[in-house]
């Protein structure tokens, strides 16, 4: 079984994806994380991450094994690393680059041990539209923009991290912005997705929803 989740920054998206990924069995994979690796990689050897040219010479050289080492960098997962992803995943040659790479995953999916899953999950901005169009479960998870600043806001506190709250909802607006506004594809729902507004639903909530729609759905 093969489950897509799209959806903005900070919807529940990863949330979700984990709680199926346990209870079917599925492995994970966070599309975000391709996106975050090219972007930081460009960052930490300081080229221009608006340079087409030199992001899809990044994108065509990485592999897994590079994007789980970049993913222990500190930096992966703070706004520097969203904002370069999010730039960077603009360029019609890093999608195409990076396009391979995921749908490769579907085809023989495995947890992290090496051992065979029932499926996969997978979350982003397009698994359901351009990674995987024929999955057999497609969500798209949104929420209002001031319920995902706070969400994110309140994960850097937990963390320890310094935030302040204006700051990370103008970030989150503008990578809105332009996940949403990029030619090449867009954050937009598959035809065939199931829309779900999280903003008034706890995670457990958002699990039962759809765990129901799957039950209901997967042949
Ligand atoms: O989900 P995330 O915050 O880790 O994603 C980081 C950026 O990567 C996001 O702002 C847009 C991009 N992205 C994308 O374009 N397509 C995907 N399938 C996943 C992420």
């Amino acid at each position: 079984m093969i489950i897509t989740i799209d959806g903005p920054a900070a919807a529940g998206k990863g949330t979700l994806a984990a709680t199926l990924a346990e209870k079917y069995r599925l492995a994970y994979f966070d599309t975000g994380m391709v996106y975050r690796a090219v972007g930081l990689e460009m960052v930490l050897q300081e080229l221009d991450v608006h340079d087409q040219d030199s992001a899809a010479r990044i994108a065509s050289e990485m592999t897994f094994v590079k994007m789980m080492e970049l993913s222990r960098h500190p930096d992966f997962r703070t706004d520097i690393g969203g904002q370069a992803a999010s730039i960077v995943s603009a360029h019609p040659a890093v999608r195409s680059a990076l396009l391979k790479m995921q749908q490769d995953f579907s085809h023989n999916p495995t947890f992290a041990d090496g051992t065979p899953a029932n499926g996969a999950v997978y979350d982003g901005r397009d698994t359901g539209t351009v990674v995987c169009p024929d999955a057999d479960i497609k969500f798209f998870i949104t929420a209002g923009p001031e319920v995902r600043a706070k969400r994110r806001y309140d994960e850097f506190v937990q963390k320890g991290v310094a935030a302040d709250f204006e700051k990370v909802l103008a970030d989150m607006i503008a990578r809105d912005k332009r996940d949403s506004e990029r030619a090449t594809a867009p954050l937009k729902p598959a035809d065939d997705a199931v829309i779900l507004d999280t903003s008034a639903l706890t995670a457990d909530q958002v699990a039962e929803q759809t765990v129901a729609y799957i039950e209901a759905h997967r042949h």
